[in-house]
């Protein structure tokens, strides 16, 4: 069955993720190549070991950059910790001033606390680059190939780490706030305050987006052998707890050909494990895509596999 309603006005993220090498770059980048024929679309990659370039056999640095034969594709590979330090020296002067009042640190306590990991800060920063995008509106699609289920993870459940860091900072800010206004009588808020105030505005945003259905669609990629199924099985768990649906899963390496001994016994052997997948992620419509007599990439192999996942 192919993925439906990816046409929808509204709909503006499709996001793919699963284990590693089970076909989530083949599948966003073959889903992106269908879209680009009726929108102007924009491939991006948010798996630090990026691979759309590859796939579509060509290079790109971390800019966005349109496909020289494909009118309306663009691909995008985000480099997260390049947006995390554009938005530190961006948000600088806030960042600082939020730590001075809020804390008793000094600059030098400031200086090191800043350059220490503050969790999910790299993904939230990621994520941001691609909300920041939508925002510009630019393109009316937007495919994300996201890292293996873990990273993905921790990606998309990072507005929420973060989220934990702002309350900390906020609630050091009401202090602070709390004696400004015993001790003067009256309090005006300042840059720091609305530093804090736009990353909460961000965070809402980032969690909005990826928890409406109407605008977003995160597609699981499996492989019908047992350690995919019981990480695809963590993920739509995890996904569920985020708030985020999953309705459709896609079943890649299938096998089809009973041409040999061998061929007949690994179908064999993917038959109880397809048997598993429908009747385990029975929330999920499934589409299958069979196993192809050589790797997938460049853009006679990515149309082929563009037309198993939307051809009726
Ligand atoms: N249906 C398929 N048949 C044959 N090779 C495939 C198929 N799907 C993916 N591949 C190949 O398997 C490898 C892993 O796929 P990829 O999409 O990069 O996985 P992921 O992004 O999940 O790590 C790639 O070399 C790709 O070309
Ligand atoms: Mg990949």
């Amino acid at each position: 069955m192919p993925i439906a309603d990816l046409g929808v006005d509204s709909l503006q993220l499709v996001m793919f993720g699963g284990k590693g090498g089970v076909g989530k770059t083949t599948a966003a980048a073959a889903t992106a190549l269908y879209l680009s024929e009726s929108y102007n679309t924009l491939l991006i990659s948010t798996d630090p070991a990026h691979s759309i370039a590859d796939s579509f056999r060509i290079s790109i640095d971390h800019r966005i950059k349109s496909h020289e034969n494909i009118p309306n594709l663009s691909l995008y590979e985000v480099d997260a910790e390049q947006a995390l330090e554009t938005f530190k020296k961006d948000n600088d002067k806030e960042i600082k001033k939020l730590m001075d009042t809020s804390t008793s640190f000094d600059q030098e306590d400031i200086d090191a606390f800043l350059s220490l990991p503050v969790p999910g800060i790299d993904e939230v920063m990621g994520f941001k680059t691609v909300v920041d995008l939508i925002d510009e509106a630019k393109y009316e699609k937007y495919v994300i190939d996201t890292a293996p289920t873990g990273h993905a993870l921790r990606l998309l459940s990072s507005p929420g780490l973060f989220d934990d860091w702002v309350k900390v900072m906020a609630q050091l800010r009401w202090k602070y706030r709390y004696m400004v206004t015993r001790f003067s009588g009256k309090y005006t808020p300042d840059d720091a305050d609305d530093f804090l105030l736009k990353m909460k505005k961000t965070i809402k945003k980032i969690q909005n987006l990826l928890r409406d259905p109407a605008k977003s669609k995160f597609v699981a990629v499996t492989i019908p052998e047992t350690m995919a199924i019981e990480e695809t099985r963590r993920l739509l768990s995890r996904l569920e707890a985020m708030q985020i649906e999953v309705k459709d899963i896609i079943v890649n390496n299938v096998l089809t050909s009973e041409g040999c001994q061998f061929c007949m016994q690994r179908k064999q052997s993917q038959k109880r494990y397809l048997d598993e997948i429908v009747s385990t992620f029975s929330n999920q419509k499934p589409t299958i895509i069979p196993l192809q007599p050589s790797d997938v990439s460049g853009l006679d192999s990515l149309r082929i596999i563009r037309d198993i996942l939307f051809e009726d």
